[in-house]
């Protein structure tokens, strides 16, 4: 059984969390940061917010440690500093993460009663969420994708040799692709997104990446789209759960947008064939993540159908299991 004092420490994890999302949206660890040891009056003067609600945010902050205090100065602790979305170690996809579940959890509870699944939607409903959606799965995947994926799958290295195009369909702020062609120099890219706050946001980064000559990014629907030339490379990441309805169309529809050799590169969170595996902590996001996808008319996939998926397509299928996730390749015959 869970004790009391074990249920007091999640409770106030989740609160935590909740209290550094504040200080992440608004900014607030980075403006400490750029400020040092500052009063309430000085923070709301750098960030324009209310000094009310600053003080509260301060004294809760410095209650769970994010923030210290010397009279009545505050300046960012050492785990504070690592909530600032600029820091290289950031840890601020927990607070955002924490904060979304929260909203996708109360949307579900309501949403059981009638059994109604208004789709993507309900992840906008939130604005100071929204504009950090790209940026959280940033944070979480592009290190896995740069140091275990990439080194791990031969086929990178050997489409970067054939100087072609890498899609990315469902592309989100578009870190996959600069990512990518970081590593893989003669590579040219192109993002694709229904959302257009993701396409700005994908095009601004990949400037700001110095990568504006090679990658572009356009606001468009998975379903209807047409490629400048076909690609040695489509990927979908976390994309392809969205429109696994329309499965059987898409993957025909692909394999004939990709060059002889080239591949779909399917990225998804794994679905475990024993659930008895849910129990475990790095499959546990999984399972909540599960319920909220149903809000948005979606499920998760076990590798082994996403493989039976591109094999009636006419691709080469193979799976490569990553932890709780997997990469699945499609390839077309050279
Ligand atoms: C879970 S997010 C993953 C984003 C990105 N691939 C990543 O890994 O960070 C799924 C993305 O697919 C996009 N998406 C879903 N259905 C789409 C469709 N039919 N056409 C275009 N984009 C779509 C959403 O806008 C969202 O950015």
């Amino acid at each position: 059984m869970i004790s009391a004092e074990e249920l007091r420490a999640r409770s106030q994890g989740a609160m935590s969390l909740h209290i550094a999302f504040i200080g992440v949206v608004n900014g607030l660890f980075s403006a400490l940061h750029r400020m040092g040891p500052a009063s309430v009056a000085a923070l709301a003067q750098e960030t324009h917010l209310d000094a009310g609600y600053l003080q509260r945010w301060c004294d809760a902050a410095y209650a769970f440690s994010w923030l210290e205090k010397e009279g009545e100065t505050y300046r960012l602790s050492e785990d504070g500093d690592l909530m600032r979305p600029e820091h290289p170690q950031s840890r601020m996809a927990a607070a955002v993460g924490t904060v979304l579940s929260a909203h996708m959890a109360e949307r579900a509870a309501g949403l059981m009663r009638t059994g109604e699944r208004p789709g993507e939607k309900v992840l906008a409903e939130r604005e100071t969420i929204l504009p950090w959606f790209g940026a959280m799965l940033e944070h979480n995947f592009r290190r896995t994708f740069e140091e275990k994926i990439v080194p791990a799958l031969p086929f990178f290295s050997e489409i970067n040799a054939r100087q072609g195009l890498a899609v990315d369909l469902g592309c989100g702020n578009g870190w996959y692709l600069r990512a990518l062609l970081h590593q893989c120099a003669g590579l040219r890219g192109l993002g694709l997104d229904g959302f257009a706050e993701n396409v700005r946001q994908a095009t601004e980064l990949a400037k700001a990446e110095g990568l504006g000559e090679r990658l572009h990014f356009a606001e468009g629907d998975i379903h209807h789209f047409q490629l400048p030339e076909p690609a040695d490379l489509i990927a979908m990441n976390r994309a392809l759960h969205h429109v696994w309805e329309e499965r059987g169309t898409l993957f025909t529809r692909l394999e004939q947008e990709l060059r002889p050799g080239g591949a779909l590169v399917i990225w998804e969170p794994a679905w475990p064939d024993d659930t008895q595996v849910l129990r475990e902590p790095a499959y546990r996001g999984m399972a909540f993540q599960n319920l909220t996808e149903h809000v948005q008319g979606n499920h998760f996939l076990r590798p082994q159908e996403i493989a039976d998926a591109l094999a009636a397509a006419g691709l080469e299928p193979s799976i490569h299991p990553f932890g709780s996730d997997v990469v699945v390749l499609g390839r077309r015959r050279a």
